[in-house]
């Protein structure tokens, strides 16, 4: 598949990296439905979805492990587009002029802005915490053989991290649904020229720049000759 083409827009993220982002969406929602029921009273109804309160408190920590299994998966293949670099600074210094709906005045950004860094980088936190203090509090498997203080650490840590990851979820969802066409990103893989002109001018010059990918159509438009490519996807 070509990364850049004039009628189809621009890929942001291949086949492999959409499923592997939708897997780990599926198992988080899951997880805070199944979390939740067993935290709180007040969500005790949400195990009906799992066939019940034991199924659930079963089935929770395998949706965790293959969670954090695709999650770990993710973000080895976005770590590089996620290193803050020194533009960074100036867009977070900016925040306001985002919130206030004058993203026009932002400065350039790369493949992702810092907001959408610092997302990546809290889940990359939270994500391993709860593993590991879920491991923890597996029962029958680990649970029972622990003493009471680290289970009781274990309790309050895997809580705190999943507060913290359902919060920066929360963020990540609104931001997703606000920047129109980011959801498009996500679902079909490709955006628009103007859009990635728009939001991620730096990843736009970037791709529109490198001559290897950019396609048979791009190359007929811009009247260049150049030997046949085979274009790679993010
Ligand atoms: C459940 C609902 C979710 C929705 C609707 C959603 C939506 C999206 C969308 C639209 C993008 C593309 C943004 C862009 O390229 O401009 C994206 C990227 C991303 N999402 Fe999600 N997402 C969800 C859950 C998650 C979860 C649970 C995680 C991780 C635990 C996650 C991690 C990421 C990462 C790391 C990126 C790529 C940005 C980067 O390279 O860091 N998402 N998501």
């Amino acid at each position: 598949m070509s990364h850049s083409n004039v009628k189809r827009g621009i890929l942001r993220y291949g086949w492999w990296s959409r499923t592997n982002h939708w897997l780990v969406a599926i198992c988080f929602v899951l997880l805070t439905l199944s979390g939740l029921a067993l935290f709180y009273p007040a969500f005790f109804g949400f195990t009906a979805l799992f066939g019940g309160p034991e199924p659930t408190r079963i089935v929770h920590p395998y949706i965790g492990v293959f969670m954090t299994l695709f999650f770990l998966i993710q973000a080895v293949r976005f770590f590089t587009s996620n290193l803050f670099r020194r533009h960074d600074r100036q867009w977070i210094k900016q925040m306001p002029d985002m919130l206030n709906n004058r993203d026009d005045r932002l400065p350039p950004v790369g493949k992702n802005n810092a907001g959408q860094k610092l997302v990546y980088w809290i889940f990359l936190l939270t994500v391993p915490i709860l593993l590991i203090s879920g491991v923890v509090l597996w029962r029958p498997w680990i649970a029972d053989g622990m003493p009471i203080w680290a289970l009781r650490w274990a309790a309050m840590i895997h809580a705190l991290a999943a507060f913290v990851a359902i919060l920066t979820l929360v963020i990540h969802v609104y931001s997703a649904i606000w920047v129109k066409g980011s959801v498009r990103a996500m679902t079909r893989g490709r955006v628009s020229h103007a859009w990635a002109r728009h939001h991620h001018k730096l990843w736009y010059d970037e791709v529109v720049n490198d001559r290897d990918h950019v396609d048979r159509e791009d190359r007929l438009r811009t009247r260049t000759v150049t030997p046949t490519d085979r274009p790679k996807e993010l």
